[in-house]
């Protein structure tokens, strides 16, 4: 028996995310066309996810797994002794990955766009922000997987899979 926690558009939009990430560094300066347009791609999405994060379905909404520094905090040591609870939706540090990740794809393509404005091409502190953010954006990808992975062997469950299938154990 399975309940369904991750609707079906928080399911498109998080592959989606990834795909045109992927797309957007595969693509990198060498074919700046494609670049740009995954970047807007990801930017697009992002903007929807947020929306959605307000008016979506129970476990999309920010206020369901964005919680108090002092909770997050309780939740980090529980997981250093082994004893942290199971969520149904995202763990208090995962909700915030959650945001951390949102953001830095929103600075890395807000900052790709400035850089193809008239007012600010060819800005060094532009172009900078824009390198930052990206790579910013691929460490918290590195530790946003690790921690899926972690928690799923902690839990014995298939977090890949339900973000696949939207189900997950009660
Ligand atoms: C470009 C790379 C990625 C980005 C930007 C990203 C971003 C996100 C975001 C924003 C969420 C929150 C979902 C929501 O509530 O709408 C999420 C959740 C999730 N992502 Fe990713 N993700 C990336 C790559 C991956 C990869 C490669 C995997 C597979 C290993 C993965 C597995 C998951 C899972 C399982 C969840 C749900 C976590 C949970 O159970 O609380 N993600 N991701
Ligand atoms: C969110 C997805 C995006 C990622 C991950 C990303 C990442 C990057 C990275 C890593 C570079 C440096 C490439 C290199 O060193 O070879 C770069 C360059 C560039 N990106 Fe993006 N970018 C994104 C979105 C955008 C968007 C939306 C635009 C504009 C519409 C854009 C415009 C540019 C331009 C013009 C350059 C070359 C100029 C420079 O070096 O800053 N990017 N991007």
């Amino acid at each position: 028996m399975k309940v369904k926690v991750w609707d079906p558009l928080v399911r498109v939009l998080h592959w989606g995310l990834v795909a045109a990430i992927a797309v957007a560094w595969i693509a990198g300066e060498t074919w700046l066309r494609t670049h740009e347009a995954a970047g807007y791609a990801a930017l697009g999405i992002v903007a929807v996810r947020v929306v959605w994060g307000v008016v979506g379905s129970a476990h999309a909404r920010f206020g369901d797994f964005v919680s108090r520094p002092a909770r997050v905090w309780r939740y980090a040591v529980d997981v250093v002794r082994s004893r942290e609870a199971r969520h149904l939706g995202h763990n208090p540090l995962g909700g915030w990955m959650v945001l951390a990740l949102l953001a830095s794809v929103a600075v890395t393509g807000l900052s790709g766009w400035l850089y193809t404005t008239d007012r600010f091409w060819g800005l060094a502190w532009v172009d900078m922000l824009h390198r930052a953010s990206a790579w910013t954006m691929v460490a918290l990808i590195v530790l946003h997987v690790a921690g899926v992975l972690f928690t799923s062997l902690r839990h014995r469950e298939n977090l890949v899979a339900a973000m696949l299938d939207g189900r997950k154990r009660p």
